[in-house]
C-alpha cells in the first residue's frame, strides 16, 4: 500500500497535508483536557501531535500497522504508549478511552465497519469515534490532480475515488453501519501553497501511499509522461492546492 516508507518521504508526501487536519479533526472530537484518547493509524505522528499538545503524552495512545511508521511516531512523541496494530484489532481492553480518532485512516482499512466498531469497543459508553478521509471521490482531494493526469495516460487507473468514506455521505453510512449514534457528517478544508511544480512533484517519487506506489511501478518513459500531464496542469510557479475532507463523529 506505500506505507512502509521513511517517515521523512511521507511527510513531504501527505504529511505535509495531514498536519492541516489534525486540530480540525481534534476539534469535531471535542478533545479536551482530562481525557485519554487513542489515534489509530497514526502514521509518523501528525495527529497525536497535536493529540499530546492538548492532553499531554500520557494521555494519548496510537496505533499503526507499519513498521517504520510506529518507529517514527514513538521517536517523534516520547511518553505515548505506540502499539503496532490494526484498526481490526485493536490492542486494547473495552472502554480504554474517551475518544478514539483515525486520520485518513479508514479507506485503508480491510473492513472499514469492523475497524469503526473495534474503535467503538475501546471508547466508553457516551465517548466519542471521530474519522476523516480525503474527498478522492469529489475530486478535492490533495491528490485529485495527480489521478486526474493518471486516468488521461491509463484509464483504468485504480485511482482512491472509490474508497471508503471518500465521498459526501459515505463516512457517516460506515458510522450508521458500525452502530455509532447521533453521527454528524462535516467537511474540513486544508489549503497547502506549493512553491514550485518541481516541489509538488518529487514527494511522488518515493513509492509513498497508493500514489507513490503507482509511480514506482511505472518505467521510466511511463513516469516521463505522467510527469509531463501534471506539469501541463499546474502552473509552474507558487500554486495552492485547495483540498477537502469528509469527516464523521458518533457517540458510542
Ligand atoms: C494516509 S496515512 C495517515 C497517517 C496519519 N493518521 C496522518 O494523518 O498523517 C494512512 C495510515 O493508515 C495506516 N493503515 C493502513 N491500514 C490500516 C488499518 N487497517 N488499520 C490502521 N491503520 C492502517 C497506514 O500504515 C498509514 O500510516
Amino acid at each position: 500500500m506505500g506505507f512502509d516508507v521513511a517517515a521523512e518521504a511521507y511527510d513531504r508526501y501527505m504529511g505535509r497535508y495531514s498536519l492541516l487536519l489534525s486540530p480540525q479533526l481534534a476539534d469535531l472530537a471535542r478533545v479536551r483536557g482530562g481525557q485519554r484518547v487513542l489515534d489509530v493509524g497514526c502514521g509518523p505522528g501528525a495527529l497525536t501531535n497535536e493529540l499530546v499538545a492538548r492532553l499531554g503524552a500520557a494521555a494519548v495512545a496510537a496505533v499503526d500497522p507499519s513498521e517504520s511508521f510506529v518507529a517514527a511516531a514513538r521517536a517523534r512523541n516520547p511518553g505515548v504508549e505506540v502499539l503496532r496494530a490494526s484498526a481490526e484489532r485493536l490492542p486494547f481492553p473495552d472502554r480504554a478511552f474517551d475518544a478514539t480518532l483515525a486520520q485518513l485512516v479508514v479507506h485503508f482499512m480491510t473492513d472499514p465497519v469492523v475497524g469503526l466498531a473495534e474503535m467503538a469497543r475501546v471508547t466508553r459508553p457516551g465517548g466519542v469515534v471521530a474519522a476523516c478521509v480525503w474527498d478522492h471521490g469529489g475530486g478535492q482531494g490533495p491528490l485529485s490532480l495527480f489521478w486526474d493526469a493518471a486516468r488521461l495516460l491509463d484509464p483504468g487507473v485504480h485511482d482512491e475515488s472509490r474508497l471508503a468514506g471518500a465521498r459526501e455521505g459515505h463516512m457517516a453510512e460506515l458510522f450508521e453501519a458500525a452502530r455509532l449514534r447521533e453521527i454528524e457528517e462535516t467537511a474540513f478544508s486544508a489549503n497547502l501553497e506549493h512553491s514550485s511544480f518541481d516541489a509538488w512533484w518529487e514527494p511522488f517519487t518515493h513509492g509513498v501511499g497508493p500514489g507513490g506506489a503507482y509511480v514506482a511501478d511505472l518505467d521510466a518513459e511511463r513516469k516521463a509522461e505522467l510527469r509531463e500531464a501534471c506539469r501541463t496542469m499546474l502552473p509552474a510557479g507558487p500554486f495552492v492546492i485547495a483540498a477537502r475532507a469528509w469527516a464523521a463523529r458518533g457517540i458510542v
